[in-house]
């Protein structure tokens, strides 16, 4: 769940009393830094749900006014952090590079990370799809000295730009096509026990009436899901239809 810029305390209090968890599927909450505590306290100390930040600051600590570092953000509770979402990328100024700094800081702090990468429209109506993945994961992953011995520790999310909040989703097939690209590319660059073990997820418009047609797809291991991540109850849903679509996998 990426709750972007979305929720305050009030909301955050409530929405774990709608959330329901099934088994065989592993829940994690990225909500804004603010809400982080209060999440954390609504969900209770046997809670099966981790906890998320959406963005990091690679450095250890010093003058980065507005910024917070892996350290903190393992402080207030995150075990996972977003990296190179597009909204970061397209609004602002995360280069490929400052990606690749934020996931290795991530990996060294033992953050996990999850790299987010995924074409622009104009991209996918030129051809340039397979290009572009290529692209962001060479950047992100190339020369990484896999500093964490658990490579199941590597989550990442194929998102389509123009998939996201549109309400248009990419179709299953075009989800499994990219998916099963950046699984060879992560096997490429890492390894196959890294590329396996990796969860890779699909995010752009899931939905509760779309999750198990894209859940079914072989290498669609799960979700980021933003505005439907909101809802409880459509979170649930999303979380149950992965569930199901894994069992008769
Ligand atoms: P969406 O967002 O589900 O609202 O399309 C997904 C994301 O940006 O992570």
């Amino acid at each position: 769940a990426n709750w972007k810029m979305n929720l305050l305390a009030a909301d955050a209090r409530a929405w774990p009393a709608k959330l329901e968890a099934p088994a065989g599927v592993e829940l994690l909450v990225c909500p804004p830094l603010a809400l982080l505590p209060v999440l954390r306290d609504a969900l209770g100390p046997a809670g099966r749900v981790a906890l998320g930040a959406q963005n990091v600051h690679p450095a250890a600590k010093g003058a980065f006014t507005g910024e917070h570092s892996c350290a903190m953000l393992l402080d207030a509770g995150a075990r996972y952090v977003l990296v190179g979402h597009s909204e970061r990328r397209a609004m602002f100024g995360d280069t490929d590079a400052f990606v690749a700094d934020k996931l290795r800081a991530a990996l060294n702090a033992g953050l996990r990370p999850v790299l987010c990468v995924g074409e622009r429209l104009a991209e996918r109506e030129s051809g340039a799809t397979f290009r572009v993945l290529r692209g962001q994961l060479t950047a992100a992953l190339a020369g990484l000295g896999l500093p964490s011995p658990e490579p199941a520790t590597l989550v990442v999310a194929y998102e389509p730009v123009w998939a996201i909040g549109t309400g248009r989703n990419a179709t299953a097939e075009q989800a499994q096509e990219a998916l099963a690209f950046v699984r060879e590319r992560l096997a490429e660059l890492l390894g196959w026990t890294w590329a396996r073990a990796a969860r890779i997820l699909y995010g752009g418009s899931a939905t509760p009436a779309n999750a198990a047609e894209l859940a079914a797809q072989p290498d669609v291991d799960g979700f980021l899901v933003g505005g439907a991540s909101l809802d409880p109850a459509a979170f649930s849903a999303i979380a149950a239809a992965t569930a199901r679509a894994k069992e008769q996998r």
